[in-house]
């Protein structure tokens, strides 16, 4: 077992879970059993986070160009969201999870954002973990929809151009009151960002690894955490300052 630092958790962990369709082929299997396998995943990274105290986890389960894909895929991801929720809503509130949505929610199916909005106030006042789902979302429309919304401030007259700034801007974020991610975790060796969350990974420690999302598990979340817990996070400063021995 990977030995982690309890003292030194990242506060929030965002995970691109990807590879359900290579690992159902490798099983000559189709890709949708792919998918129904990597929910098995999601239920236990979810637990595994909240018995760790990881305080957010943002998990990216479908991205805008993720629509693309063929109607029968498509419908069977948003069949599957639906009954996880439903399945889980009362572990959520049991085990003190809120649950949270950041993307394009009124792109999706109707039901399914009655399902989600019901799930979010069940679980509103759980305050130890929030699980962050990122659904129909892209980083590129996060950006924009923040800049439409300040856009229609400044026209109101509400804030004065000087107020956007670096600290202010996020607040127009769909992730507007999550801190940045600490650790993005890639799974299934791709090393790109697909559109997620471009503006707040500014400083965040990536951690890519081959595993395909389906054999995700407990251990490999360890493992990602004591690499995180390897780095030296500098944010632009020197070694030195940061250990406190500048001149
Ligand atoms: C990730 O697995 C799940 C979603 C994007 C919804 P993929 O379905 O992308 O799996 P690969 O990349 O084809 O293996
Ligand atoms: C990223 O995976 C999106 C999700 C995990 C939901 P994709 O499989 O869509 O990304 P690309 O196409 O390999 O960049
Ligand atoms: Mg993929």
């Amino acid at each position: 077992m990977e030995e982690i630092d309890k003292e030194k958790l990242p506060h929030h962990i965002a995970i691109i879970m990807d590879g359900n369709g290579r690992w159902a082929k490798k099983k000559f299997l189709n890709r949708i059993s792919g998918h129904i396998k990597g929910v098995h995943a999601v239920r236990e990274v979810v637990t595994a986070c909240r018995e760790l105290g990881i305080k957010v986890l943002t998990l990216y389960a479908f991205s805008i160009e993720n629509w693309k894909r063929p109607a029968e895929e498509v419908n069977a991801l948003m069949d599957l969201l639906k009954e996880y929720l439903l399945k889980e809503y009362e572990e959520m509130v049991q085990n003190n999870i809120r649950l949270n949505v950041i993307g394009r929610i009124e792109d999706l199916p109707l039901d399914v954002q009655t399902t989600l909005r019901e799930t979010m106030k069940k679980t509103e006042r759980c305050d130890g973990m929030i699980l962050n789902l990122a659904l129909s979302y892209g980083g590129r429309s996060e950006i924009l929809h923040a800049v439409q919304g300040i856009t229609s401030d400044l026209q109101k007259g509400k804030i004065k151009p000087e107020e956007i700034t670096v600290q202010h801007f996020p607040e127009y974020l769909w992730t507007h009151g999550i801190p940045d991610p600490d650790l993005l975790i890639r799974t299934s060796g791709e090393f790109r960002i697909s559109n997620f969350l471009l503006w707040q990974i500014a400083y965040t420690e990536l951690y890519v690894t081959d595993t395909l999302w389906p054999d995700f598990d407990r251990k490999e979340l360890l493992k990602a955490i004591a690499d995180f817990q390897s780095r030296e996070r500098r944010f632009g400063l020197t070694s030195e300052q940061l250990n406190g021995r500048e001149e």
